[in-house]
């Protein structure tokens, strides 16, 4: 299995540019299947997760073609409505495809997606909005049989807690439904106004995006457009804490302020120096962080889960102690224990976990737990004293693009052997 060594305690300094969004790319080749024609998707990030993707999109029948950023699908055909378990475990997210397969041909019928790192990942909230739009779904044997012999039809959706995929999963259900869908409480992240806008460009009529009430009038038919998905605002945060351990200074290319502006007051307790100029980010660190004192992840615009772990990475280096509070999943401390074999001072009580950051972590053989857990011990070695090495290594390819690349080019000493 492939492993990342790092040699830690180099200063970053240098330019990189950020990689598509991949939690918008997903639900974006979800939505390709409701489209007669094709659907150009430009600046589609090359991730594991996004391969994963095509797979099922080409054994649903439809043609997908990447030509370096760019991916053309073509969903004329579509030859079956069942995704086969081999492929729905590769990837916890593709029940985002459900909405956009019951819409298209009237069926689904796909196993329970895997299970993950962050705990039992639910897929209630999902369930319980498509039966409200008209689908049956009959769950046994670990398979979920769904059907709707007429069109999905139009309802009020009233989501009890936020979820940023079951809005998905509605909003793609409902864009081809009879009648009127409100969302009540809907994710307001950004890449729900990037799924919205990309439907929109195919025909849809979504309003309401980004805010808690999203209301979709179902259309008749939707036609594949050309949409460039938005910057990954979560791979944002993460280069910006690998500038952060080390005292470096990075500039970040095709950033989307908002998008990144709620770590921005977690940063500047660190000591790190912000400046935003059109869509990119310049950050400057301190010789050495100072402690984040109170950091609780929440839904958008609040500080992002998937930012929780690598902004921890941080906390383990700084002056004093830091906090964190993970209000969104319930198992996403992950990667205390490997961050303790670099020397992390780290404890965890429920989701309440207090860092006492030390002076200097020492590089060890530590292992990838998850995406953002992998992507901590990153971040972490490369403040952490001689080598680290890192096994494990898929989950983290799963959402960088390549990033031992991107951070050698700005200074660090990483091998992918
Ligand atoms: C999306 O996951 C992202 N994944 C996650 O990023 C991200 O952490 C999460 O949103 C929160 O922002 C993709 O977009 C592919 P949720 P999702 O539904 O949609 C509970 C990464 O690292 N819940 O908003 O699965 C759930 O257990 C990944 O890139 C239910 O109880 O997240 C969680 O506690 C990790 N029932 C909370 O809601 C449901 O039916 C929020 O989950 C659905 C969710």
């Amino acid at each position: 299995m492939a492993k990342l060594l790092v040699n830690g305690g180099r200063r970053l300094s240098g330019e990189l540019s950020i990689h598509g969004a991949k939690n918008s790319a997903l639900p974006l080749l979800a939505a390709a299947i409701l489209c007669q024609g094709k659907t150009v998707i430009h600046n589609c990030p090359d991730l594991s997760d996004v391969d994963a993707a095509f797979r099922i999109l080409r054994h649903l029948g439809c043609g997908v073609r990447r030509e370096n950023d760019m991916v053309v699908i073509d969903a004329e055909s579509i030859e079956t409505s069942e995704i086969p378990t081999t492929l729905m475990r590769e990837m916890r997210s593709s029940i985002v495809f459900l909405g956009a397969i019951a819409a298209r041909t009237g069926r689904a019928k796909l196993s329970f997606p895997g299970g993950c790192e962050l705990g039992p990942r639910p897929i209630d909230l999902h369930l319980a909005a498509l039966k409200k739009l008209g689908l049956t779904i009959e769950e046994d044997h670990g398979f979920l049989d769904c059907r709707s012999d007429v069109p999905l039809r139009g309802a009020d959706v009233i989501f009890p807690i936020s979820s940023v995929g079951a809005t998905e999963n509605v909003m793609l259900a409902a864009s081809l439904a009879k009648g009127t869908t409100t969302i009540h409480n809907a994710a307001r992240e950004p890449e729900i106004c990037d799924l919205a806008a990309f439907l929109n460009a195919c025909g849809a009529d979504i309003r309401g995006a980004g805010e808690s009430i999203v209301e979709i009038r179902g259309v008749k038919t939707l036609t594949g457009c050309e949409y460039t998905v938005m910057p990954d605002r979560i791979a944002a945060a993460t280069y910006m804490a690998a500038a952060a351990v080390t005292g470096g200074e990075l500039d970040l290319l095709n950033v989307v302020p908002e998008h990144v502006k709620p770590i921005v007051p977690v940063f500047e307790e660190a000591g790190c120096r912000l400046r935003f100029w059109g869509n990119n980010l310049t950050i400057q660190a301190p010789a050495r962080l100072s402690s984040m004192h109170h950091v609780v992840t929440g839904v958008f615009p609040g500080f992002p889960t998937d930012a929780q772990p690598t902004t921890m990475a941080m906390a383990a280096v700084a002056r004093g102690n830091s906090m964190f509070v993970e209000t969104i999943f319930e198992n996403r401390f992950k990667q205390v224990g490997e961050l303790a074999r670099l020397g992390a001072k780290i404890k965890v009580d429920g989701r309440v976990a207090v860092v006492e950051g030390v002076e200097k972590l020492s590089g060890a053989p530590v292992m990838a737990t998850d995406l953002r857990g992998g992507a901590s011990l990153v971040i972490a070695a490369l403040a952490a004293e001689g080598t680290t090495s890192i096994d494990e290594i898929h989950h983290i390819d799963r959402g960088y693009e390549r990033m031992e690349e991107t951070l050698c080019a700005v200074g660090a000493d990483i091998q992918r052997v």
